[in-house]
């Protein structure tokens, strides 16, 4: 039987980890976790967690530590997390990382790779400022690089597509700054040879096609699988 798959996808905002781990979810039938997707989530129904995260994510800023751990941890303990899972934005801090190793340990399981998707930050802000989403389920277009068929409609469920608050300039500025201040630290977590989880970091090129990036992911996750076989 094939060992289970627990992926993590880190990367600078629009770097692309949402278009390529949703794809990934197609193929492998795993539960996609994206804590982004789960607080705008909250967000929309105006729940406690939502009031509190929109105060944070409005400005780009990350949410305190605690809020999203349990959030997460929560999440993984459901079921169909059992046999693996895609993580998408989550851990975002060192903080965030060693409490993931410390659920997985405790579990008695391990993270399979921790796929770090990187493109420069020029390309990042093009991506962000031109990203368009599905109002309705939040499938994601690009005005230039995937435009939809119809300007403003959504190709799969017909529904009006929005801007996201937080690509607008002032804020994707921040969570840039962010990114590199506070989420840089979790690479070299997952980068050191001798840390609780070993050297699992492996790098993909996210500035060619999607398609190419796509392809060097499922080139990597199946290195990956053999040499947990050996
Ligand atoms: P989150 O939703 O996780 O945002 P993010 O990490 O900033 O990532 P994005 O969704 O912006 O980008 P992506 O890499 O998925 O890119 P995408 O595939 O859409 O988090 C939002 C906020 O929630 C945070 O700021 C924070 O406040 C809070 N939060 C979340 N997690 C947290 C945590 N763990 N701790 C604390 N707070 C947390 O692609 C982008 C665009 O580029 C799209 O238009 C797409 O069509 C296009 N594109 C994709 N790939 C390519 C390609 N190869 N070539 C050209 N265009 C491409």
């Amino acid at each position: 039987m094939p060992a289970e798959l627990n992926l993590v996808f880190v990367g600078p905002p629009g770097a692309g980890k949402g278009t390529q781990a949703a794809r990934l979810v197609d193929d492998f039938g795993l539960p996609f976790i994206a804590t982004g997707d789960i607080l705008r989530a909250n967000v929309a129904e105006g729940t406690e967690l939502g009031v509190k995260a929109k105060e944070y994510m409005d400005r780009g800023d990350l949410l305190p530590d605690d809020l999203v751990v349990e959030l997460i941890m929560d999440r993984l303990a459901q079921p169909d997390s059992a046999d693996g899972f895609i993580l998408d934005g989550f851990p975002r801090t060192v903080p965030q990382a060693e409490a993931l190793d410390a659920a997985m340990q405790q579990a008695g399981r391990r993270l399979t790779a921790v796929i770090l998707v990187e493109v420069p930050d020029e390309e990042l802000i093009e991506r962000l400022s031109g990203r368009r989403v599905c109002s309705k389920s939040g499938h994601t277009f690009h005005v230039k690089f995937d435009p939809p068929k119809h300007e403003g409609v959504c190709d799969v469920d017909g529904s009006k597509l929005i801007q996201r608050d937080d690509d607008q300039p002032e804020t994707i500025a921040n969570r840039l700054r962010v990114y590199h201040e506070q989420t840089s630290p979790v690479v070299s977590f997952y980068d050191r040879d001798n840390g609780p989880s070993g050297a699992i970091l492996r790098r993909v090129d996210g500035s060619r096609d999607p398609d190419e990036v796509y392809r060097h992911i499922r080139a990597l996750i199946a290195t990956v699988r053999m040499e947990d076989t050996l």
